[in-house]
């Protein structure tokens, strides 16, 4: 966090200091080539000047010229050395020589009015421009560095500013523990990409939370849904040793204790599914399987129990394949069509039937029975769920039927669907991928 807007901040600061930097260079450059353009024109003219005042000058005497030159030459902080052709000086200005230090030369021809010619070195000084110069220097140490040091200034709050709800996010996330999951991160105003990343922990939290929530629900339900078979064994064995009975009395007991064993069996055996499919410990065969005689099955295994209350289970559809294990595939078609049968109305009828599109095979189980009130429809398939017409019914079932034949078709690639409507009937449907002929 802290490292990051550091990172930010010196990325700004070099950015614009690069940018100030190239900016400031080529101003120099261009600064200084006008300059030095501007001189080497002002040195040609008033070398013109120059020798239009020599060869004006140059009829009268020789003092009278020299003077002449002196007081030109004095007024334009220029400096010349004028030497005949024989090589000796006729005019040299005070303490000129060759090279002396910011003077800008020339050499040319003078001449006289008689016609002699003379040889003369020109020089003018740039102390103006190097003064301009050095005035943009002075301005580049006055703006450019505290303007760098502001703009890194500018940068790190800038960075500051735009990570301050991350840094908040990270707060709020190192307070939710187990024990407050239900509290979220602050979700930042703007809607920017920190606004996405706190909504999508927000979300993963309400997932962790159903999560959570189902396994403590889980543990209470399990227990809740032991306690009564226990609770009547225990009552049904206290009977039994207290009064004396009859051998025939005694097998009614041990044939109750029996079935509510078998009750509590099927629970533990179905919870004990259940955690190796979420622990991923129950290998599911993949193979190819023919839907059909699974299904017929499943119906088989219900019919009398349907017959009892004039219930019809009809079934529809060829073949229909897919890629799966047969002994999970009939244990949900075992589950939907016990409850097909057992939530339906007398005379009422169950329609299984199975449906080959190009890509996905189709089961549904459909009944005509007391349906399903919508309320319930998105908990169906949690552990131990049961609807209230369900539980008052009596029938038996722990809830765990549809939380298993979920996690089974989860597992082998396919979904499972509900539709309901209260007391007209409800068609649970399942679809598989489908599997290459
Ligand atoms: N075909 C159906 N018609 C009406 N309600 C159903 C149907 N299938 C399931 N339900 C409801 O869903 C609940 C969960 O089903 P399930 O997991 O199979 O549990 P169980 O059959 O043991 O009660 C049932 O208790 C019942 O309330
Ligand atoms: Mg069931």
């Amino acid at each position: 966090m802290r490292s990051t807007s550091a990172r930010l901040t010196l990325l700004f600061a070099s950015i614009s200091g690069i940018l100030l930097a190239v900016f400031a260079a080529s101003l120099y450059v261009w600064v200084e080539q006008g300059l030095a353009a501007t001189l080497e024109r002002e040195l040609g003219l008033q070398f013109a000047l120059f020798q239009e005042r020599f060869t004006a000058e140059s009829g009268g005497t020789g003092e009278e010229l020299l003077g002449e030159l002196r007081s030109f030459l004095g007024t334009s902080a220029a400096a010349a050395e004028i030497r005949r052709k024989d090589g000796t000086v006729l005019y040299r200005s005070p303490g000129f020589s060759e090279q002396l230090p910011g003077y800008h030369y020339r050499r040319g021809r003078l001449r006289a009015v008689s016609g002699e010619t003379f040889d003369a070195d020109f020089a003018i000084p740039d102390t103006a421009h190097r003064e301009q110069l050095r005035q943009l220097r002075l301005y580049y140490g006055l703006f450019c560095v505290p303007g760098l040091g502001i703009s890194a200034l500018i940068g790190y709050f800038l960075a500051r500013r735009a990570l301050r709800p991350v840094e908040e996010i990270r707060r709020q996330a190192e307070r939710i523990t187990r024990m407050n999951l239900s509290e979220r991160v602050p979700l930042p105003s703007s809607s920017d990409e920190i606004h996405d990343l706190a909504r999508t922990f927000n979300e993963m939290l309400d997932r962790l939370e159903a999560a959570v929530d189902d396994l403590r629900n889980l543990a209470a339900d399990a227990a809740h849904e032991l306690r009564t078979p226990l609770a009547n064994l225990r009552a049904e064995i206290d009977t039994a040793v207290q009064e004396p009975h009859s051998p025939e009395e005694h097998e009614q007991v041990l044939m109750s204790v029996a079935d509510e064993v078998a009750r509590m069996t099927r629970i533990v055996s179905d919870l004990f599914t259940l955690a190796r499919m979420d622990l991923r410990q129950h290998a599911l065969e993949k193979r190819r399987i023919d839907l059909r005689p699974l299904l017929e099955e499943a119906r088989e295994t219900w019919s009398a129990a349907a017959e009892r209350r004039r219930i019809q289970i009809l079934l529809e559809g060829a073949e229909a394949p897919i890629q799966g294990d047969p002994s999970a595939v009939a244990r949900i078609f075992m589950n939907l069509v016990e409850n097909a049968v057992k939530y339906n109305k007398e005379g009422g009828r169950v329609t299984l039937s199975l449906r080959r599109d190009p890509d996905s095979v189709r089961v549904s189980v459909a009944d005509t029975g007391i349906g399903i009130e919508p309320e319930h429809l998105p908990k169906l398939f949690r552990r131990f769920y049961r609807t209230d017409k369900a539980r008052s019914r009596e029938t038996g079932g722990a809830g765990l039927g549809l939380a298993i034949a979920k996690s089974f078709t989860e597992a082998l690639g396919g979904r499972i669907q509900v539709e309901s409507a209260p007391d007209v009937g409800t068609t649970f449907t399942l679809v598989f991928p489908p599997v290459a002929d």
